[in-house]
């Protein structure tokens, strides 16, 4: 497993593709997956708001949906001095698909924290209760 710089280059890189017309808030995301492949994410806004998809899960259903099933780890970039950590909702996707993830958070200068997920969603609601 190389080292997190590949990972976040690659977020960055994805950023510049985010549809954010409305919040004008860019956020990339970089997603390895367990056989060290790079999936990335943008965020999707549209006219309703509501149905925004964040960086994260695009690049989670992304990855999903070309067959991968087993994750490392994920870089989020936004522009901004102090990290963007990741919504509530992506937090229950995370969970549910990447379990105990590393996260690095950085913005387009810097890497500003590693976190794991089970730091960040302490008490999930997952299949193991249903
Ligand atoms: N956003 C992300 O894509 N990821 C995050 O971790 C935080 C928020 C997006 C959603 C929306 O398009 C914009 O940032 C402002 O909330």
């Amino acid at each position: 497993m190389a080292g997190s710089e590949a990972l976040v280059a690659a977020a960055r890189a994805a950023r510049d593709h985010a549809v954010a017309d409305y919040s004008h808030f860019k956020v990339g995301a970089a997603l390895e997956t367990a056989d060290g492949t790079i999936v990335t994410g943008c965020n999707i806004e549209n006219a309703t708001y509501g149905l925004t998809l964040c960086a994260e899960r695009v690049a989670i259903f992304k990855a999903l949906s070309e067959g991968h099933r087993s994750f490392r780890r994920i870089a989020v970039v936004a522009d901004t001095e102090e990290p963007t950590p990741p919504c509530g909702a992506c937090r229950q996707i995370m969970w549910e698909f990447g379990g105990n993830l590393e996260v690095i958070l950085a913005n387009l200068h810097r890497v500003a924290g590693h976190h794991q997920m089970r730091d960040l969603f302490p008490l999930p609601f997952d299949k193991g209760l249903l």
